[in-house]
């Protein structure tokens, strides 16, 4: 991958989006901007990235369910590195609560969409001129499994990733001629806090689920990271509107 590119990524300070700061950074040599709406989280990677690779990354604290943050934070990239090549939408949060449809909070429903739905269309929305602008860009959106089948329980989840791709495909057609590439992953149970958070209340649902996945264990992060980081590399620059599902076989 050429080196110096700029890397937008949300959701830096933990889990999937750590993973893939850390990849970009030490491996693909690139320059990137981490954000978060956890403030001290995102602080200590960018100061362990530029211990490594000095200068090359910076922080911002920001809620992605603010439209304002995020406009601010794509020109805070631009204005520091001069291009904005990358975006990682990756940002998310789970329902507080898992229920049948009925029985689930409006005001979960409004959480979870202006996180999970509302903030990659932001990220998206305030990106994308820069990258017309400079006449190239990849964008990788995260979703998630619960996106591309039923999710019981998680209505507002599962309606969010599944607004995820519907936005991956139209911004994908939209820009494909402007040479913006608009891709996402959808990964299965993956071992992280918000993995953890989900499933908080039933331990019992963590085990059914590591015995229904074919491969007999849940997705390490790096896993996650690395196919994110093969969908801004070179090597797919012809792939364009497209879902990859991470998920260790359970989706068969
Ligand atoms: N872990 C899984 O099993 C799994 C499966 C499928 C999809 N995903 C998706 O992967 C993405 C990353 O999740 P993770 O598992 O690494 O979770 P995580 O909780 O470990 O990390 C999520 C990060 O996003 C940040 N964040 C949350 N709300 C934010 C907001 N409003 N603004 C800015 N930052 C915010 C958190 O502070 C945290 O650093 C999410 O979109 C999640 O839905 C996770």
């Amino acid at each position: 991958m050429e080196s110096n590119r700029v890397c937008v990524i949300t959701g830096a300070a933990h889990g999937i989006g750590a993973a893939t700061a850390r990849l970009m950074s030490l491996h693909g040599s690139m320059n990137v901007v981490l954000s978060d709406r956890d403030k001290e989280g995102v602080d200590a990677l960018m100061h362990q990235l530029n211990t490594i690779r000095p200068k090359s990354s910076i922080a911002f604290t920001t809620d992605v369910s603010d439209p304002k943050h995020v406009s601010q934070l794509m020109k805070a990239a631009y204005d520091r590195f001069g291009s904005l090549d990358v975006l990682i939408n990756n940002a998310g949060i789970s329902q507080s609560k898992i229920a049948k449809t009925a029985d689930s909070s409006i005001e979960d429903w409004d959480r979870v969409v202006s996180v999970n739905q509302s903030g990659v269309y932001y990220g998206m929305k305030y990106a994308i001129p820069y990258m017309v602008e400079q006449g190239h860009g990849i964008i990788v959106n995260v979703s998630s499994l619960a996106g591309q089948i039923a999710a019981p329980n998680h209505v507002s989840y599962a309606a969010s990733k599944a607004a995820v791709l519907s936005m991956t495909k139209t911004v994908a057609l939209e820009y494909g001629r402007q040479n913006i590439r608009v891709n996402a992953v959808c990964p299965g149970y993956t071992d992280t806090t918000h993995f953890d958070q989900l499933h908080a209340t039933k331990p019992e649902l963590k085990e059914r689920l590591l015995r229904a996945t074919p491969m007999k264990r849940y997705a390490k992060v790096d896993e996650i990271a690395e196919s994110i980081y093969w969908l801004c590399s070179d090597q797919t620059s012809f792939i364009t509107g497209q879902a990859l599902t991470i998920d260790g076989g359970i989706s068969l």
